[in-house]
């Protein structure tokens, strides 16, 4: 099993789970059961950054800001992307590198959520900590620490703005949709998708929203890879299979660059772009929103959560037990991972000038 965490996140701390947490550290006891951070370690000393391939801009964002944080702090660093087609072999051995370079954090954004478990715990043995960044490692007690942005919110904040999209146009349903989710081996494409679901099902058991498809698992609607050629050929099949009369009011898309390709699908068949849901503040869904044809996206500043991670490891260097905000929302199946959470902003044409007032780039793109 690959994705238990989206419930977890949703009902907080369920009994099982918060007995599994009382042995992972708590409140004041930080140090995440991982052995001796006390020591700390060398200023100069070598850190790993492990991502995954660059499936959408956050990732390209990350690296750079990574490699000149790292740099400015007076670390030494080993920055790494996954190649595109052999992912999961490629961060293996990324890591597995790092590890013998003598690494004394290995930050990871995982490929795949499952397939790093023998690669963390040759981390610890080799007594370097291990950070999950943005996505969260499974099935492993070798994750000392992980920082997102609160995944859950990010969903629920998507199928909230899907609703008030679709009733801004059309007062009264029922309304029409879709559903798409991301990668299957992405934990947080399931956590997305629950948190989605925990605001939509509501309506959709009220008849109020309605799956013209049919298709509500997420094994049916996960898009694998989060390539938006998927989407676009998913959406395809959408379009000729259920809508031929029928008119589409909204998508739930995951990301942006998901939503981007299926708002070219729905365009190519000449029909009215439906309410098409985003995340991640990508200069072209930006643009798109501004322009009033995608609804909405989410901003998760890439700047702030490599700033985040960066916090915690000059703690871990100066032997320092990191701060976290969450210590039992993230079940990874092994153990309660310590968390620092950051919160996401859904971002619509109406508070995309205040929401991006502090980021130049996109800020111009609003003006
Ligand atoms: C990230 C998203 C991103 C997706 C695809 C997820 O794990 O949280 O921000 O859109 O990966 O790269």
């Amino acid at each position: 099993m690959r994705n238990f965490f989206g419930k977890t996140v949703a009902v907080g701390a369920i009994a099982m789970l918060a007995l599994t947490a009382c042995g992972s550290g708590r409140d004041g006891d930080t140090d995440s059961g991982s052995g001796d951070s006390a020591k700390g370690f060398a200023a100069n000393s070598l850190i790993g950054v492990a991502l995954p391939a660059k499936t959408s801009e956050n990732w390209v964002l990350a690296g750079d800001l990574f490699t000149n944080g790292l740099k400015e702090a007076g670390f030494t660093s080993d920055v790494q992307y996954a190649g595109a087609s052999t992912t999961v072999a490629d961060q293996q051995a990324q890591i597995t590198a790092m590890v013998t370079k003598g690494a004394k954090v290995i930050v990871i954004g995982a490929t795949d959520a499952a397939q790093l478990s023998t690669q963390v715990t040759a981390a610890h043995a080799a007594g370097a900590k291990v950070i999950a960044y943005d996505r969260l490692i499974t099935g492993t007690p070798d994750v000392d620490y992980y920082v997102a942005f609160d995944n859950f919110k990010v969903g629920q904040l998507q199928g909230q703005a899907l609703l008030d999209g679709m009733k801004a146009k059309k007062p009264t349903g029922p309304y029409n949709i879709e559903l798409f989710a991301g990668s299957p081996d992405d934990n947080n494409a399931t956590v997305f998708f629950n948190g989605a679901m925990d605001v939509l099902k509501p309506e959709i058991d009220k008849g109020n929203v309605v799956v013209t498809s049919g298709q509500k698992d997420f094994k049916q609607i996960a898009i694998q890879g989060w390539k938006a050629e998927g989407a676009q050929a998913r959406m395809d099949q959408l379009l000729t299979s259920t809508y031929g009369s029928k008119e589409l009011d909204g998508v739930l898309s995951p990301n942006d660059t998901l939503a981007r390709a299926i708002i070219q699908s729905v365009k190519s068949r000449n029909k009215a772009v439906p309410v098409v849901t985003g995340q991640d503040s990508e200069v072209e869904s930006v643009k798109s929103i501004v322009a009033g044809e995608q609804y909405m996206t989410i901003n998760k500043d890439t700047r702030t959560l490599v700033a985040q991670t960066l916090t915690m490891v000059k703690a871990l260097q100066a032997g320092n037990a990191p701060e976290v905000n969450d210590t039992k929302s993230y079940n990874n199946g092994s153990k309660v991972v310590d968390t620092y959470l950051l919160p996401p902003v859904a971002v619509t044409k109406a508070n995309a000038a205040e929401a991006y007032a502090n980021d130049p780039k996109l800020a111009a793109l609003t003006k």
